[in-house]
């Protein structure tokens, strides 16, 4: 057995406060933001159950690998990649698979700010009363009002990239713990209250047979690729995120059993807020399909209606902002961890110079959203064709570096690590859990991850298999 290596960064508190904060960085605008927007865009249905399959097959067991691997690693990912190929005889290029993600946390986090700063913006406009009574249109002018203007939005990216860089110059404990104790079961008890709004609101039935009626004629190739593409981001795998908060894991956690959790506690809260959504969608007569505005311009429908709208909008977009904020934390974390051991600086230097740099690339998609609205650069492929520069960046990590750097991590655990290691690290017998979990990680994942990359690449569809590709 070899010696236990210890975290230079800290370590969690105890089993909880890992699984608050691995849930603090699943939960976020990929939940309430993201995934009723591209469930929409892709058909409902069939899209959510090709995403639910993903997340069972795919994203639990890969989200146990990277909490293994940190574990085991007890660095930041290009450190713990590093050792661990050393470890197990392997090449030590190994590393850059942590260098990989290091730049995807940056470049997601990039957008995700600008993102985030529209909530802040709308906790400013609900609890100034902005949305009592406004219309639908009056609702989608304000959205565009705001994501016209690039100063506006640039301001609030700033504010929010200043807020994540305070947190992760705290530190592990008095930082990060602190902050998601409180914001996680918290949000949790807003999102059940709006549920329970749309329930009364009417069409609660229709927005349901959205979510859950399966129609495959609705689903493309590369909506299958979306749908596994977000359960790589839904659950923060595929960068190292959850790699590095597992090297802060105290020993003797159980893996296998934090990991579920996590999975279930993110994938209620998206469901919770499809559930919540698009009832009021169609109520209103709005496009299921509408884009990456959909929440922005249906829920404040909703709070300028209700009793106590203002209360309940107000709390309802700072606890996007907190959900937000705890995944912001942890796209960071890894470069803020790997800055602070080899270039010796502190944490709030290395917060600072990581912050300021995603800062900057975040103007790419401010711009996105109003000069360069009509710049498509990759207009040439048909995929690509209505994509912004923002929207490029999003398919770009999401859908290829997420689910590739996935596959790295699946092959790297059970491929190149010992079984032994990966046996003794996951602590729960070579019984039928650990061997379910090999198989997965050995043969499905990778075969899965490949299939679909194949297929939208029309790859497959050229040699005449699987004719699934469309465009
Ligand atoms: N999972 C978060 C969300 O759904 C976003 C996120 C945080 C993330 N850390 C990540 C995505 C690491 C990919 C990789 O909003």
């Amino acid at each position: 057995m070899t010696e236990k290596r210890k975290s230079i960064h800290g370590s969690w508190s105890g089993r909880l406060a890992f699984i608050l904060a691995a849930t603090g960085s699943a939960v976020g605008l990929g939940n309430i933001w993201k995934f009723p927007y591209i469930a929409g865009e892709n058909g409902g249905g069939a899209f959510v159950l090709v995403y639910l399959l993903c997340i069972a097959v795919i994203g639990i067991p890969i989200m146990m690998a990277e909490v293994l691997l940190g574990r085991r690693g007890r660095q930041s990912p290009i450190n713990t990649m590093r050792t661990l190929a050393q470890e197990a005889g392997a090449n030590p290029l190994w590393r850059w698979l942590g260098g990989a993600g290091v730049l995807a946390g940056f470049l997601i986090l990039s957008y995700y700010s600008v993102i985030a700063g529209w909530a802040l913006a709308y906790v400013y406009r609900s609890a100034a009363g902005t949305f009592t009574g406004a219309t639908a249109e009056g609702i989608a002018s304000i959205f565009r009002q705001l994501t016209g203007d690039p100063e506006r939005l640039l301001a609030w990216h700033t504010l929010f990239m200043v807020m994540t860089m305070i947190v992760v110059a705290r530190g592990v404990r008095s930082g990060i713990e602190k902050a998601v104790r409180f914001l996680v079961p918290a949000l949790f008890v807003l999102l059940i209250m709006l549920d329970g709004y749309a329930l009364a609101g009417g069409a609660f039935d229709q927005g349901l047979r959205f979510l859950f009626t399966p129609d495959f004629s609705k689903i493309t190739a590369n909506g299958v690729l979306i749908a596994m593409g977000h359960a790589f981001f839904t659950l923060s795998l595929g960068m190292g995120a959850i790699m590095v908060y597992g090297s802060y894991l105290p020993e003797r956690t159980s893996i296998a059993k934090t990991s579920i959790i996590i999975s279930l506690l993110d994938t209620l809260v998206a469901m919770l807020a499809g559930m919540a959504i698009f009832p009021i969608v169609f109520v209103n007569g709005l496009e299921p399909g509408a884009g990456p505005g959909l929440i922005f311009q249906t829920l404040p429908i909703a709070f300028g209606h209700m009793p106590g709208g203002v209360l309940f909008g107000t709390l309802f977009f700072v606890l996007l902002v907190f959900a937000a904020w705890t995944s912001a934390i942890s796209l960071i974390e890894p470069a803020v961890a790997w800055l602070v051991e080899n270039r010796r600086v502190s944490r709030v230097y290395a917060a600072v110079y990581a912050g300021v740099a995603t800062w900057g690339f975040g103007l790419l998609t401010i711009l996105s959203f109003n000069i360069w609205a009509e710049f498509k650069p990759l207009s040439f492929i048909s995929i690509f064709k209505d994509y912004t520069v923002f929207d490029l960046l999003d398919y770009l990590t999401a859908n290829i570096m997420l689910p590739l750097g996935g596959l790295l991590i699946a092959v790297f655990s059970v491929w190149i690590m010992k079984r032994d290691d990966s046996l003794q690290e996951l602590d729960m017998g070579d019984g039928p859990g650990y061997r379910l979990w090999y198989a997965l990680v050995r043969y499905v994942t990778p075969v899965a991850v490949l299939i679909v990359f194949l297929n939208v690449t029309g790859l497959l569809d050229f040699v005449g298999l699987f004719g699934l590709a469309e465009e």
